[in-house]
């Protein structure tokens, strides 16, 4: 195709459009330059294309092409309608993901120096069109677009939950949409190991299938797996072939697939079928690999022989999360790795183990990526970061010169509740809307110019402890991951909360009619709405005194807290909740006068999962000179420990008497211990 044709009816495309049919165009991730025009372009079904992109690659395009809703048919005329030209270089766009896109009223024009650039600029067109009754009109545009990160993930969780290979692929067809291109596949977790080994079938056979449909009653049952044609089993893995068709379907979508296998923790599954790689050399009681057992590394090292040999993606993905040290600090087997090797305690003892990995994945041409847990104990030489207990990890690793993915719970982990908690099925907790989800920005500004670029990516996590069905999956990631999509693709600038969610609510339509169940988005409740406006009453910023000290976990804004005005929302990680761990809520405000009170109140919140209670009673005392104290009421919680569902409950006392002192207490209850909460102590 001669380039020289091409500019020229690229600009006659430009001048020549026709009435214009569309005020903006609204894309999601919006691009980088969108300049919309007069006039459109209406075509039928069935219009030809053409395309320069060597032999190799035009397959797989006109394949998209062709079963996309436009029908395309390949053409060898250089002036088809549709014309995806591969170029050298674009001006102003380094990323070999960027496009052009020119939609003149004759037709189309995309320029890139990749296929998969070309696949985008395709994507944004199908955004972009219009159906109509004889066909499909797209507004006459300029478009010129790159990626802000080449790292745009999205987690999958099919260990607490497996999902079929069809529904994997059909989250694939949602991410490409979108232009998110790495799918991090978390295969193996103590639920269960969901990849066929061929070296160990017992991984499958033993641990795929539980009896317990639901990871809930699973976790608060036995915990036991069991065999595919037992009563009952639930679950599944896939056989290298699925994989095998996981991955080809990825590849034509521009999307790598990283597989998790996870070490040395969450591995439950593991140890049940190979109890002598534990510390305890027993089934069902150790959750971490035992790093002293040389036979541990051998099985890993098995297993990424297959993964490697499986997954074409550079980096493997090698957990690291959450591994309880205690077995390790008991175990004659590691406390002898950690003198041979010269450690210096159990978080050096993991780093042991994920150098060593570390070393085996670059030994065969692959790099290691670790939850930021890889951190601790020493940093193996060449790993990526993946930071998601807050943004603290990763800005420690960019610092040091590592990779790093953005990934912290607080704005990217999809399992939390996306609305009101009490309109919505039972999530894990915390409250992430998609607003929130929108307004992150993945570089912290504590790195400097020089480290920024170690930012490489963002990445929206579906945990699925809680999300028992597929259909469940879409609701908690679409549209949130359509949020995290524009955070991953688009410059900050370009950037518009209004106009993304007026896209974002046209997008769950069209989600909702290809078959997805996305959350629907017009039927947002929205924050608690305490939380919305300040609290106005007597006891504000007046000095509280703490009999025992608030948790410096949760602080909220210290000791101001619970007389600043400001209640907390639906989450007690919201930094509006103050938290008090093992401990009670003893507070004496002081209003700095002897005063009418009618009224004291405060709110407290219960989610037994991260064990946070409601106290188990609640007593209001009054004084006017601070020494001789009148106990007003006493309140005993209504709720029991066993209720599931986040539940908030108000404690007040009304009446009427003169106090100059407020003496608040939430008494813990012994029974549970863990965590109180509560945001401000009303005065009235
Ligand atoms: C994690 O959420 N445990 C990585």
């Amino acid at each position: 195709m001669k380039i020289q044709s091409i500019l020229c009816l690229c600009g006659l495309l430009v001048m020549g459009c026709g009435p214009s049919v569309q005020k903006e165009v609204t894309l999601i991730p919006q691009p980088q330059v969108c300049e919309l025009h007069s006039g459109a372009y209406s075509f039928s079904e069935g219009e030809a294309f053409v395309t320069n992109l060597p032999e190799s690659e035009r397959g797989d395009l006109a394949a998209i092409l062709e079963a996309s809703p436009f029908r395309l048919v390949a053409s060898a005329k250089e002036n088809a309608p549709f014309r995806f030209e591969l170029v050298p270089a674009l001006p102003n766009i380094q990323s070999p993901e960027g496009y052009t896109l020119t939609v003149g009223s004759e037709g189309v024009h995309a320029q890139a120096t990749t296929a998969t650039g070309l696949f985008y600029a395709f994507q944004s067109l199908l955004q972009m069109a219009e159906k109509e009754e004889a066909g499909f009109v797209l507004p006459c545009v300029s478009v010129s677009d790159y990626p802000r990160f080449g790292y745009r993930g999205m987690h999958m969780d099919v260990s607490r939950h497996f999902r079929s290979k069809e529904f994997v692929m059909k989250q694939l067809d949602a991410m490409a949409r979108y232009k998110l291109n790495r799918l991090h596949w978390h295969l193996t977790d103590g639920a269960g190991w969901r990849l066929e080994i061929k070296r160990y079938p017992e991984l499958t056979e033993q641990t795929a299938y539980r009896p317990y449909p639901n990871w809930k009653a699973w976790w608060k049952g036995d915990r036991h797996y069991c065999r595919k044609d037992d009563p009952g089993a639930d679950g599944g893995y896939y056989t290298q072939d699925d994989v095998r068709e996981v991955l080809e379907y990825a590849r034509k979508l521009h999307i790598t697939v990283i597989p998790e296998i996870e070490m040395p923790g969450h591995s439950e599954e593991v140890l049940a079928v190979f109890p002598q790689l534990s510390c305890s050399g027993k089934p069902y009681q150790n959750g971490e690999l035992c790093i002293g057992n040389e036979e541990t590394f051998t099985f890993l090292e098995n297993v990424l022989t297959e993964v490697i040999a499986l997954f074409p993606s550079e980096y493997i993905h090698v957990g690291g999360d959450e591994a309880a040290k205690s077995s390790w600090e008991k175990c004659p087997k590691c406390q002898a790795r950690i003198r041979k090797e010269g450690l210096k305690d159990e978080k050096e003892l993991q780093s042991y183990l994920i150098h060593r990995m570390e070393k085996f994945l670059n030994d065969h041409g692959r790099k290691l990526i670790g939850w930021d847990e890889i951190l601790e104990g020493g940093l193996a030489p060449s790993a990526t970061v993946m930071s998601w207990r807050g943004e603290q990890g990763g800005i420690t690793a960019a610092k040091a010169g590592h990779g790093v993915i953005m990934t912290p719970g607080e704005f990217c982990y999809l399992d939390a509740y996306q609305d009101a908690p009490a309109t919505q099925p039972e999530a894990i907790g915390g409250y992430l809307t998609l607003e929130k989800v929108y307004s992150y920005n993945p570089v912290p500004a504590q790195l400097t110019d020089d480290e920024k670029p170690f930012i490489q990516g963002v990445q929206a996590n579906v945990w699925a402890e809680y999300i028992p069905t597929e259909e469940h999956l879409e609701y908690m990631t679409y549209p949130r991951l359509l949020a995290l999509a524009e955070v991953a693709w688009t410059q900050p600038e370009r950037k518009d909360w209004p106009r993304f969610r007026e896209a974002a609510l046209k997008e769950v339509s069209w989600l909702q009619a290809q078959g997805y169940h996305p959350f629907d988005l017009s039927k947002e409740v929205g924050e608690r709405p305490e939380s919305l406006h300040p609290v106005e009453h007597l006891g504000l910023n007046c000095p509280v005194k703490y009999a025992q000290p608030w948790s410096s976990a949760y602080p909220a804004s210290g000791d101001s807290t619970l007389t600043d005005g400001v209640r907390g929302g639906w989450t007690y990680g919201d930094r509006r909740w103050q938290g008090f761990l093992c401990k009670d809520v003893d507070v004496t405000i002081d209003l700095g006068k002897v005063t009418d009170v009618r009224l004291v109140e405060a709110d407290f919140l219960q989610l037994r999962g991260p064990e946070v209670w409601l106290p188990k009673e609640v007593v209001i005392s009054l004084s006017e000179d601070g020494r001789e104290f009148t106990e007003m009421k006493r309140i005993a919680t209504d709720v029991p420990v066993t209720e599931e569902r986040l539940t908030f409950r108000n404690y007040r006392w009304e009446g009427q008497a003169k106090a100059r002192y407020v003496h608040f207490q939430g008494l813990l209850n012994r029974e549970v211990m863990g965590w109180l909460f509560t945001d401000e102590i009303i005065i009235k």
